[in-house]
């Protein structure tokens, strides 16, 4: 679905190469995290996946990436869009209307998206991100966390193949980041909806993302599912990237002679490694 081959960017006017060399595959239906310190380069990937570089934001760029059968360097902005959905981390240059349900509208209507099936997408929309209340309000006047999820109820509301999102929860509350990461999953699962999300709140990435893309200096450190991934705890934290509490302490456990130091991505799962070790211990 997706394939990344040495690709090596540098913004024009700058020496300094933002990405190096990258290589990544991702398949269609993947849900793949992408993490790292700041500077790391991960909002200039996701505009080289959206085809955002080349084509707006110049520079040398060398390798070659592949989205839905086409490479970004060879079709138009328009034509990627068709597959591939964003919701930027700055969300202000995002929005183009004044009114919640006009930002809604204007990409249904750009995307030649049937007119009577239209009012439906715009009424499941805003219900799936629980902002219905705010569709005859001014976009100016909402709050940040407000403003992304209308970004996000806009792109969803277009049922892109691939759904590209930089930090989409940077301005929300633990809560509705969470009813966020449900809804992608949601859609991750039933429309089959390849999701690419740069997020720093790891433990969402561990409940939800299937792969996890780990950046650093431009280059990707890490990459394969989260499990195998978060077997490098301690690299992580060196380069700032805390695991989760939930993570290391099967290896704490394992250190004392509790267990196999198995690792557990969230509670479900340390719950049931848990009953298993109380299960050997009654053996
Ligand atoms: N439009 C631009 N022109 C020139 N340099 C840029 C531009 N955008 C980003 N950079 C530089 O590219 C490097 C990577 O930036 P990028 O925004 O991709 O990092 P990031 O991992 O998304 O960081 P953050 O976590 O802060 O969002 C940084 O050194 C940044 O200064
Ligand atoms: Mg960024």
């Amino acid at each position: 679905m997706i394939s990344v081959k040495e690709l090596t960017f540098s913004y024009e006017g700058y020496e300094k190469k933002v990405l190096k060399d990258i290589s990544l595959e991702i398949p269609e239906g993947g849900f793949v995290g992408i993490i790292g310190p700041s500077g790391a380069g991960k909002s200039t990937l996701t505009y080289a996946l959206n085809g955002t570089i080349p084509h707006h934001y110049k520079g040398e760029y060398y390798g070659h990436v592949v989205v839905d059968g086409k490479d970004t360097f060879d079709v138009s902005l328009t034509d990627l869009a068709v597959s591939v959905g964003t919701v930027l981390q700055d969300i202000d240059s995002q929005m183009v209307a004044s009114i919640v349900e006009d930002e809604l509208l204007y990409g249904l209507e750009n995307f030649g998206v049937p007119k009577e099936e239209i009012p439906a997408r715009v009424e499941e929309a805003l219900k799936l991100i629980g902002i219905r209340d705010l569709k005859d309000r001014k976009i100016a006047g909402l709050s940040g966390g407000q403003k992304q999820k209308v970004a996000i109820a806009a792109i969803l509301a277009l049922r892109p193949k691939v759904l590209i999102l930089d930090e989409p929860t940077g301005e929300l509350d633990p809560q509705s980041s969470y009813q966020i990461f449900k809804l992608l999953r949601r859609f991750n699962r039933e429309y089959g909806m390849t999701i690419i999300v740069v997020e720093q709140k790891i433990m969402l990435l561990c409940e939800f993302a299937k792969e996890l893309v780990v950046m650093e200096k431009g280059t990707i450190r890490y990459q394969g599912p989260v499990r195998t991934v978060l077997e490098h705890a301690q690299e992580l934290e060196e380069i700032g990237i805390n695991c989760p509490r939930i993570v290391t302490l099967s290896d704490a456990l394992a250190e004392e002679g509790i267990g196999s130091g198995r690792i557990c991505l969230n509670m479900d799962e340390m719950e049931s490694y848990i009953q298993e070790l109380r299960n050997e211990a009654a053996l």
